[in-house]
């Protein structure tokens, strides 16, 4: 017994002698910013402030002072307020037991489950794969969603933005998509997202079955941008540990927007200027760093599925053209289809996904073109049909598509809880071209 109490002591005592300089003080607050002086570490450090520990993050160095913003709320913490230093930067505990578990911003769990003992802890940040060790996009992934598994079918290990105004069906795509997958584990991220419609998505949505299969990182819109940020490093670290168990796992991340602009208030608290609207350049620099991390791996994949809002549906928008040209794939929603109930509200001649031709075989394609070449003949016509003045026979694409509209209006409509196999829609397709 003193035996194992004289060794403990000697561990402590080596633990602290190798840990860097420990303790030191708050010079200043401003704003979000806490200046620390007195306490070794780099950019990226957790440090820990005032007595009730609230963890902190180095985001700029200047001389022996460090500039850190907290993950948890201030009140209590002043000048002079002990600092202490933790000696390395954010780890989570990742394992087969987050299986179902809903985790906070900084992956410790909030569904009043058990705690995450014994698991092994990793840093958030991450390397992605190399650009040549990297498979290549070759299986489908079924999404149960018909009108994106034929037109815009989506590959293991793509990833695809999902873009849209606010309030166009972006999250209620999602909560379809993560209960018709045919992904064995989907990591999803909730970033920024109002508490109410949290609480919803777990419970309506995704529901007991969904959640076995899930794993949910969240930090709501009033969390400090640092969890809103971190949130979203969290879900794809999580989405990592599983791949490299040689799972093809789909990640979804709702949304990107509002983790570019949690980036957007750590650079400007930190001192970097505005650029673009506003958005710092760090902010450019966080896109690829995040989505880089999704795609097919040596072993495993992620598919990654990440919303964009389209503010005042402008397309051209900053970080939704940032986001466009890293992505290997688009879809798009259209809020004239979402008014006039016409879900899920895929603009389908709007989206594309860069991998389709991988991952479809050639009769697919075949019918998928067919009904795109429908849809874009009936868009060109129908200003004049909808005025009574197209002339049947002129176009007769559009003629075909007159024809068919209901069944292919019914074939893109789906139900939130009508899940269609992959397989399924496919033939359900060809049923739709052989009607006419
Ligand atoms: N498949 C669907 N069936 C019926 N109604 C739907 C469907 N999808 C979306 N809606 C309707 O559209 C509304 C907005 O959808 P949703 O919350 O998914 O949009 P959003 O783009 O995520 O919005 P925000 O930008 O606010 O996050 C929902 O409240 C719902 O009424
Ligand atoms: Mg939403």
């Amino acid at each position: 017994m003193t035996m194992t109490m004289a060794l403990q002591q000697r561990l402590a005592a080596a633990r602290a002698a190798a840990a860097p300089r420990v303790t030191g003080r708050v010079s200043s607050v401003v704003g979000l910013s806490v200046t620390v002086a007195g306490v070794e570490g780099s950019v990226g450090d957790l440090v820990e402030i005032g007595p009730e520990r609230v963890p902190a993050e180095v985001v700029s160095i200047d001389g022996d002072r460090l500039a850190c913003l907290p993950l948890g709320p201030l009140t209590g913490i002043g000048a002079d307020s002990p600092v202490r230093g933790t000696g390395g930067p954010l780890t989570i505990a990742v394992g087969e037991a987050l299986r179902g578990r809903v985790l906070d911003g900084l992956g410790r769990p909030m569904d009043g489950g058990p705690a995450l003992f014994g698991l092994d802890r990793v840093g958030v940040e991450n390397d992605a794969p190399g650009a040549l060790a990297r498979g290549r996009v070759q299986q489908p992934l079924s999404l149960g969603v018909r009108a994106l598994d034929t037109l815009v079918p989506c590959g293991r290990g793509q990833r695809v933005g999902i873009f849209a105004g606010s309030g166009v069906g972006k999250s209620s795509l999602m909560s379809m998509i993560t209960r018709g997958t045919d992904a064995e584990i989907s990591v999803i991220g909730l970033v920024g997202e109002r508490g109410r419609e949290v609480r919803e998505f777990i419970e309506n949505d995704l529901g007991p079955e969904g959640l076995a299969r899930s794993v949910v990182v969240i930090a709501t819109s009033d969390q400090p941008p640092l969890v809103r940020l971190r949130a979203g490093f969290v879900a794809t670290r999580i989405a990592e540990y599983f791949r490299d168990g040689g799972a093809d796992v789909l990640l979804l991340m709702d949304s990107l927007t509002r983790t570019a602009m949690a980036q957007r208030e750590v650079g400007l608290s930190a001192g970097e200027p505005p650029a673009t609207r506003g958005y710092p350049p760090s902010v450019f620099a966080l896109l690829p760093r995040l989505l880089e991390r999704a795609g097919p791996a040596p072993v495993g994949s992620i598919t990654g599925l990440y919303t964009v809002l389209v503010e005042g549906d402008d397309h051209n928008e900053p970080i939704a053209d940032a986001a466009r040209s890293i992505l290997d794939g688009h879809i798009t929603l259209d809020r004239r289809l979402a008014t006039s109930g016409h879900f899920p509200s895929i603009d389908v001649l709007e989206s594309v996904s860069r991998v389709a031709n991988a991952v479809t075989t050639r009769e697919q394609r075949g019918d998928a073109t067919a009904l795109r070449r429908m849809l874009a003949a009936h868009r060109d016509v129908r200003e004049l049909i909808e005025i009574g003045a197209y002339v049947a026979g002129t176009n007769p694409d559009a003629d075909r598509a007159r024809r068919l509209w209901t069944p292919i209006n019914d074939f893109l409509r789906q139900d939130m809880d009508d899940v269609t196999p992959a397989p399924r829609a496919w033939t359900m397709l060809s049923a739709v071209l052989a009607g006419g």
